[in-house]
């Protein structure tokens, strides 16, 4: 018996091999009707950021130009993907990788845009508001949270720390996100986004990682943390 496989096949043997995980050669199969072309992502301008407290413009302008450089690769790769599968090299594994790295550029953009839009704020969080209700719930007193948040922060390791807002029971949890993809809790509501990557202070504070974290808990804007917070159904 010829056991022997070719590239020519019949259309029930093409199915079988569309999702074998072996090295049998891929057909390619263009789709009958590209996908129509999607509006390019856009950095958005924190410039107003400039001159806060305890955060130089030197500082501040560097890592302006790392987000911007999310936003960039975002697009990137949105457009690699689509010229791949319009291509129809779906089953290729340069197109396997592009979609394991989006997740990572995707959300070292988005996440950038939450911790800059939550700066630049002058007053603490008001005591009448529904998030503050909300963390007296969750953990007691402000301080409590504030602790929880700050430890967080302060962990070895770069990434985020992040208060989500889960839906589903109303409650408040302070997480630490490695990298920038990993360890988001599914349909939580980030509302207040701390960015502790290496980047984000040692222009101004070399190694005093706790100094960082006081000034940005001094510069958080928390009417824009507070507007993250969805109404209770
Ligand atoms: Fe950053």
């Amino acid at each position: 018996m010829n056991l022997s496989i070719t590239t020519s096949v019949c259309s029930a043997c093409a199915l079988l091999l569309a999702s074998c995980a072996c090295a049998h050669p891929a057909t390619p199969t263009p789709p009958a009707t590209p996908a129509p072309a999607s509006p390019a992502y856009s950095a958005v301008d924190f410039g107003h950021l400039i001159g806060i407290p305890g955060f130089s413009p030197t500082l501040l302008s560097n890592h302006f130009k790392l987000y911007q450089g999310y936003v960039n690769n975002v697009n990137l790769l949105l457009a690699q993907q689509r010229a791949l599968l319009d291509a129809g090299q779906q089953a290729s594994p340069a197109f396997a990788e592009l979609k394991r790295r989006l997740g990572w550029e995707f959300n070292g953009m988005r996440l950038h845009e939450l911790y800059f839009g939550n700066m630049g704020g002058k007053a603490p969080l008001s005591t009448n508001s529904p998030l503050y209700h909300a963390i007296l719930r969750e953990f007691g007193s402000f301080d409590n949270w504030k602790n929880d948040f700050m430890a967080t922060g302060r962990m070895r390791g770069i990434g985020w720390v992040i208060l989500y807002y889960d839906p589903a029971p109303g409650r408040l949890i302070n997480m630490w996100i490695n990298e920038h993809e990993a360890n988001h809790p599914a349909g939580a509501v980030p509302l207040l986004v701390m960015d502790v990557f290496e980047h984000a202070f040692m222009t101004d504070y070399q190694l005093d990682r706790a100094s960082y974290l006081d000034a940005f808990f001094k510069t958080i804007n928390w009417p824009a943390v507070e507007q993250r917070l969805p109404p209770k159904p």
